[in-house]
């Protein structure tokens, strides 16, 4: 757990993961027990452009949105004491994910994609790139999908299931691996 023991592991706690997979309960949650600043990429994105996440994606596109992401995400370095919850794709762009693991600890949420699917078909967040789609495509992209995507979340400090995510489970992981 060398990678782990940086100056800055314990500033900053970056949530990955797949979309659905409850970055944005986590946040809240840690939030809570850490009594520490919360921040949400798609919110930051959101308030700094004046735009939602959605409608940028069909005025711009996805390559425009990857760009602003990556520089909003680097500016966090600002922020001390902070969680910030990252969007599904963000680990998957630039440098993103080595930068993360440079200047805060990692924690990739993992849940099956069923429980994704699940959680994405009953979730009033729209969502660019699953918009319009069937609950039987819905699954067959998000297998593909997130299975790209799985290298990039394992390269997390920390992986913690996210089918019934305990906060505190999460800070304990966090202290055993910054003492290990
Ligand atoms: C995306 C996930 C979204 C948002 C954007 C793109 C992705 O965030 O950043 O729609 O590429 O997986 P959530 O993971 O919070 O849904």
């Amino acid at each position: 757990m060398t990678r782990l023991i940086n100056n800055y592991a314990l500033k900053r706690i970056f949530l990955i993961g797949y979309m659905g997979s409850g970055k944005s309960s986590a946040l809240k949650q840690l939030g809570k027990l850490l009594s520490w600043e919360t921040y949400d990429l798609d919110r930051l994105f959101e308030e700094r452009y004046k735009i939602s996440v959605q409608d940028f994606f069909h005025k711009y596109d996805e390559t425009a949105f990857r760009k602003l992401e990556s520089q909003l995400l680097k500016e966090t370095v600002n922020y001390e004491n902070a969680i910030i919850a990252t969007g599904g794709g963000t680990p998957c762009f630039y440098d993103n994910m080595e930068w993360m693991n440079a200047n805060g600890t990692t924690i990739f949420i993992k849940v099956s994609p069923k429980t994704a699917v699940n959680r994405l078909i009953n979730s009033k967040k729209k969502r660019p790139l699953i918009e319009g789609k069937s609950e039987q495509e819905l699954l067959e992209y998000v297998e593909r999908h997130y299975g790209e995507r799985m290298p990039f979340y394992e390269k997390a400090h920390i992986t913690v299931k996210g089918e019934n995510l305990d906060a505190k489970e999460i800070l304990s992981l966090i202290t055993l691996s910054y003492n290990a």
